[in-house]
């Protein structure tokens, strides 16, 4: 699962294409390479594993003479098959080192079609299901690169996008995809290929996202796309980018997580400001408004981790404001179950990239069977929001660290406002509605109010960052919010945590508990609130640490071992301030703990593999 970065010019590239890897390695980090190709069959490569920097070194070294160089191709590499090594990091490349090839995705079926290929005589160097791919190349080779990618395409299972090279006809690129994201981006005589449409953002004005099934050439200057039917594509719509780039610099922050949750309040505001009328109490948002037209009986969520933990949350709100029932499924599960598409469901996929390729694959289930699709998605042209039938963005910006913080606030926010526009649709207690909507005007103070408390969270989060096993309860609305935060310990400190119904406790884990198992118990002012002092006692009466996210008004400070405490707030919005207040914790742990924050080790940002 990587990054491919290509770029077709007659102008040297180097220093440009380093760049880019250095502003999109946080999405994946194994390894990291460039070629650089000319028209006297004469090419440069350079290959490094792990950070980007090491790659920055030895191309420093490179004393060859690249300015009539031509194609530059760029890759960055998270492993899935295969450690991480050279050999198996890419371009890979044919036994005539005559094709070299980057791909992103996963064949489905390299086992078998390298056996074949072993029979053939065919060697390999590295692990990688790209190899074969490459080797297909060779072996199936006939007229050209277009003609043979087709003839491949057939007996290949699942997810790619490909860039290809054929030294022989060194002018020629040629790039095909299925599953995997691909955006062909346009300069002036320029051309470039990019698995995310954010890279091109402030590079070229036009670009065209290509769809499964298509392949382009590009030769003499100019570009054509054909489908695998060899059927010329002469109408593709052209489209431009319309935001700017937003600053990817991390200032005087120590990490980009940290910068990220400092955005959080801003990004609330952003994701509301322009959706809600304060002064006639109204949703403004013409997406929503057609929402609202649609006979919707039910509502089914289908998202990845930390969104699936947003639609978790969300469902409260869809049942108990909007009186919807409400399911929310992983979206690796969902592929396998049964289906009951309905039309009176909506079905709504929740993702930060828009390019997950679990929640894709869900999407395409739910519309090949005709059901209405609704997608919070922050990556403005993902594929996912190119395929579903009505979308909002969360406008949480470039989210540049691994893990989630204020996307997921993003997208709470951009589901709360659903809830509230099918709630008010309903006609359903006005009051309450006013309630949240009167709330919800300057809540941006609110988790300001929670940053200004960092150095208190910190404190505490350092008195617990030896703990190697933790739990994190909460209840009903913030049950999820508990999840999220189990996940995102795991994912920052590599310490051991798992999350829980409050009530659960004592049903099982319980049992776990002891001296150095400490408990994070959330328990602001909610309808909850004396349920979980139950809980409380379980785990004190056996003199076992607790520490208790409350609100300021709490009664019963002492009862806990400690406290962190966040802003007073009506129930429904609890969840913004708890997620900014453990976003704090947990990175704080971290920092104790000397971890790579940005980047944890085994994970990349964006999973476009199943
Ligand atoms: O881009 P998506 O929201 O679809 O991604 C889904 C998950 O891969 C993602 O939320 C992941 O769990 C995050 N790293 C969690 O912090």
């Amino acid at each position: 699962m990587c990054w491919i970065f290509a770029y077709m010019w007659e102008k040297e590239a180097t220093s440009f294409l380093l760049n880019w890897l250095r502003k999109l390695e946080y999405r994946w980090y194994d390894s990291a390479w460039i070629v650089e190709i000319n028209n006297a069959w004469d090419f440069y490569l350079e290959k490094s594993v792990w950070k980007v920097w090491n790659l920055v070194n030895l191309v420093e070294k490179n004393e060859k003479d690249l300015t009539n160089y031509h194609i530059w191709i760029a890759h960055t590499r998270w492993a899935t098959h295969g450690w991480v090594t050279l050999e198996n990091c890419h371009p890979h490349y044919s036994l005539n080192k005559r094709f070299f090839l980057v791909h992103n995705g996963i064949i489905e079926n390299y086992i078998e079609l390298k056996k074949s290929l072993i029979k053939d005589w065919y060697t390999f160097y590295g692990d990688t299901d790209s190899e074969v791919l490459v080797k297909l190349i060779e072996k199936y080779f006939e007229k050209d690169l277009e003609y043979t990618i087709k003839k491949i395409t057939k007996i290949l299972e699942w997810a790619y996008a490909i860039a290809v090279i054929d030294r022989e006809n060194p002018d020629v690129l040629v790039w095909a995809k299925i599953g995997s994201p691909l955006v062909l981006g346009f300069g002036q005589k320029e051309f470039f290929l990019s698995s995310d449409p954010n890279a091109l953002n402030q590079t070229c004005n036009n670009f065209i996202p290509l769809e499964d099934g298509e392949i382009v050439i590009i030769k003499d200057n100019n570009f054509n796309i054909f489908n695998f039917n060899n059927e010329l594509l002469a109408d593709k719509e052209y489209h431009e980018f319309e935001e700017m780039e937003e600053e990817r610099w991390k200032w005087d922050y120590a990490h980009y997580m940290l910068k990220e949750i400092y955005e959080i309040p801003y990004i609330f505001k952003n994701a509301i400001a322009w959706r809600i009328n304060y002064e006639k109490d109204e949703i403004k948002s013409n997406t929503l408004a057609k929402l609202t037209q649609e006979n919707i009986k039910k509502i089914e969520i289908i998202a990845s981790w930390t969104s699936y933990n947003a639609g978790l949350t969300a469902a409260t709100w869809f049942e108990e404001l909007a009186d919807l029932p409400t399911q929310v499924h992983m979206s690796t599960e969902f592929k396998y179950k049964k289906h009951f598409i309905n039309q009176k469901t909506l079905y709504v996929f929740i993702s930060q990239s828009g390019e997950t390729a679990d929640s894709l694959e869900c999407l395409k289930i739910v519309k090949n069977k005709w059901g209405l699709t609704f997608w919070v998605v922050n990556v403005v042209w993902s594929s996912i929001a190119r395929l579903t039938d009505m979308w909002l963005y969360t406008h949480s910006w470039t989210e540049i660290w691994v893990a989630s913080t204020k996307a997921f606030i993003g997208q709470l926010t951009v589901l709360l406002l659903m809830s509230l526009a099918l709630w008010n649709s309903r006609n359903l207690e006005y009051l309450k509605y006013k309630e949240i909507i009167w709330a919800l005007e300057n809540f941006d103070e609110k988790i300001n109010e929670v940053l200004k408390r960092a150095d208190k969270i910190k404190a505490i989060a350092l008195r617990y960052s030896d703990y190697k096993n933790m739990f994190f309860l909460g209840r009903n609305l913030l049950y999820p919010i508990a999840m999220e935060w189990s996940l995102k310990l795991k994912e920052i400190t590599y310490h051991h945590s798992e999350a829980y119904s409050s009530g659960e406790l004592k049903h099982g884990p319980l049992s776990l508990i002891e001296e150095n198992f400490p408990t994070v118990l959330l328990n602001p002012k909610t309808k909850l609130y004396d349920k979980n002092i139950s809980t409380l006692k379980e785990v004190g009466a056996r003199e076992w640490k607790v520490i208790w996210f409350i609100t300021d008004w709490d009664k019963n400070k002492d009862l806990y071992t400690d406290i962190v405490e966040i802003p007073d707030t009506i129930e429904e919005l609890t969840p913004f301030l708890l997620a900014t207040t453990l976003d704090l914790f947990a990175y704080y742990i971290a920092l104790n703990l000397w971890r790579e924050i940005d980047k944890p080790r085994n994970l990349a940002k964006s999973v476009t593999v199943e």
